[in-house]
């Protein structure tokens, strides 16, 4: 039941990776932002620069798959070291998906000359980031309705 793997997103993953997204943002995230907040997530996700960007490979996305090949958490970067999006299907939670995600990312980040990795943190998402070894690089802060934490990892110590 526990069995996955971590890999680079394909193009026919895209569709399956974004409808995760918003799934799992409408029930751990959205009710603690304005409405503003929500429209611009669903804008981001679903506009066709972000689809553009990953067809050019400037967005990167991965995904995390069960045995049966469902897509069950996905994670992306922007600017090649900033997590843009990461989630975890519900029913596979707390069972290391979201770390080995952030692994994968690291490693990626690793082959580049970018010495740390960095992410503007979600209230839910703020103990998983603490405990997979982020540290907060300022207050938590409003932006466009979305309430963020912004973190960072260094790569090389
Ligand atoms: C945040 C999220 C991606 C974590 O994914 P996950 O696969 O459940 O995380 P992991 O199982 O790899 O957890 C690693 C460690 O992080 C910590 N952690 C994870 N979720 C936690 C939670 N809800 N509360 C407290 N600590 C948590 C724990 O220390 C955990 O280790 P443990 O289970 O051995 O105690 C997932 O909960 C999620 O999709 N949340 C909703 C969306 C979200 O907030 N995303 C972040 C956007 S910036």
């Amino acid at each position: 039941m526990s069995n996955f793997i971590i890999e680079k997103g394909k193009e026919n993953d895209w569709e399956d990776a974004m409808a995760l997204a918003y799934r799992i943002f409408q029930k751990y995230v959205a009710a603690e932002y304005s409405k503003e907040g929500v429209d611009n997530f669903v804008s981001f996700i679903t506009d066709q620069h972000l689809y553009r960007m990953f067809m050019i490979d400037e967005y990167h996305l991965w995904v995390a798959r069960s045995e049966t090949g469902e897509i069950i958490g996905m994670g992306s970067l922007r600017s090649g070291n900033h997590i843009s999006l990461l989630f975890v299907d519900d029913k596979w939670q707390r069972m290391g998906v979201g770390r080995s995600i952030i692994h994968a990312m690291e490693d990626f980040v690793s082959e580049s000359d970018k010495t740390c990795i960095t992410v503007n943190a979600s209230p839910y998402g703020i103990p998983f980031y603490h405990s997979v070894g982020f540290v907060d690089t300022d207050k938590e802060t409003v932006n466009g309705g979305m309430i963020i934490t912004p973190m960072k990892k260094m790569i090389f110590e």
